[in-house]
């Protein structure tokens, strides 16, 4: 988000989802520091070489990520109050945009992160050292993006709540962070771990942060969100309900479910917003088939099966169909569908405004979809 022509890209694309779509949009800011200048993760990522056109990186301390990347020059002051102004101004950006939440990158090796980790951050004036000066750039970049963020919109900060390498950044050092962000206006913070440092060994399990996730929201008070290896709906719903997050993120399940939201929602019984023109495949419009957790109805028979006639739509339905639609579609199916439909629909006709907590929740849990 750093051209006029990057601005006027994503607003035509902002613009698109809102005029025809329900969710509230997030954008996440961040600096690559040391991981510049590097061919896209999905072509392998490695260093750009010359004739690809590599550039300078720069980073707190003129360290490499590993041994066969570009080695960063280390940033001046003015480098470190340049890059600031450039996350103010990506923030303005996504002011005139019109996105709902903002997220400031502080994780997985970049920028930010690269200064709060001692492993990467080895400098000597007030941006290195103690953990008060290893923080500072992060906070003074937070506190003058949140300055430039409305105050009715939330903004938040993901972190690498670990390492995972004896002597780097760790859960405490966390803690200690998220307090001080949410002094500053912070309104969540959002736990991921690693990529600093390629001797990392990450215990990789289903929802692998979701324990420091817990203690960062018990110690700093500060709503926490948490990312890793959550992957069903189930999951989502008892990370939440047992108090240990507020929130929870999916990346790589989103993309392979990119409707995982209808989904979950479907499955744990709740109502979620749909596109006007996505309503005709919620499984309440279509009473004939199984509802997701239910089981499917029986295979006809052939000409042994009777069948029940709606007597208002003419629509019919196997008699022998195990479990009536959960609307309670006993006569009509359109017209009990689109009374279970009534408050989803009304949000997406412009009904009453949801609650500033309300609004909240959505945003952040869209960031990463
Ligand atoms: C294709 C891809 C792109 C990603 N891009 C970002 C990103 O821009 N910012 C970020 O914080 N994490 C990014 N991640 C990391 C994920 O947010 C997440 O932390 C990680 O994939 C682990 O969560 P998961 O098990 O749900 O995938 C990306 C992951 C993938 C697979």
């Amino acid at each position: 988000m750093y051209s006029d022509e990057n601005e006027a890209a994503m607003k035509r694309v902002i613009d698109f989802c809102k005029k025809y779509g329900v969710a509230a949009q997030g954008l996440q800011l961040g600096h690559a520091g040391r991981k510049g200048s590097t061919l896209p993760p999905a072509v392998g990522g490695k260093p750009l070489k010359p004739e690809e056109g590599a550039w300078q990186t720069i980073a707190p301390s003129p360290l490499p990520y590993a041994p066969d990347w570009h080695v960063p020059r280390e940033m001046t002051k003015s480098d470190i109050a340049r890059v600031r102004e450039e996350f103010v101004q990506a923030t303005r950006r996504a002011v005139r945009i019109g996105y709902d939440l903002v997220e400031m990158h502080a994780g997985h090796g970049y920028l930010g992160h690269e200064f709060l980790s001692p492993i990467s951050n080895k400098r000597t004036d007030e941006y290195g050292g103690k953990l008060e000066n290893r923080m500072r750039f992060p906070l003074e970049t937070f506190a003058a993006m949140r300055a430039a963020w409305p105050d009715d919109k939330p903004m938040g900060v993901r972190i690498s709540v670990t390492d995972w390498v004896e002597g780097g950044w760790d859960v405490d050092q966390s803690v200690v962070f998220a307090k001080e962000l949410k002094k500053l206006g912070c309104d969540y913070i959002d736990i991921s771990s690693g990529a600093l440092d390629p001797r990392q060994q990450v215990p990789f399990a289903h929802g692998y942060n979701i324990p420091f996730a817990a203690k960062v929201k018990k110690e700093s008070g500060l709503p926490t969100m948490c990312v890793g290896l959550i992957t069903s709906a189930r999951e989502c719903e008892d990370f939440i309900a047992s108090g240990k997050v507020d929130f929870v993120v999916l990346a790589r399940g989103m993309m392979w479910n990119p409707r995982f939201a209808w989904h979950a929602a479907e499955e744990l019984g709740a109502e979620a917003p749909y596109a006007p023109k996505y309503m005709a495949c919620h499984p309440k419009m279509r009473p004939q088939i199984s509802r997701i957790g239910q089981r499917p109805p029986r295979q006809s028979t052939g000409s042994r099966v009777s069948r029940a006639r709606f007597p208002c739509c003419d629509q019919t339905r196997s008699a022998n169909a195990r479990s009536p639609p959960r609307s309670g579609a006993r006569g009509c199916c359109s017209r009990a569908s689109s009374r279970a439909l009534a408050p989803a629909q009304r949000r997406m006709n412009g009904g009453p405004r949801r609650s500033a907590d309300s609004r909240r929740r959505s945003a952040s849990s869209s960031v990463n979809a």
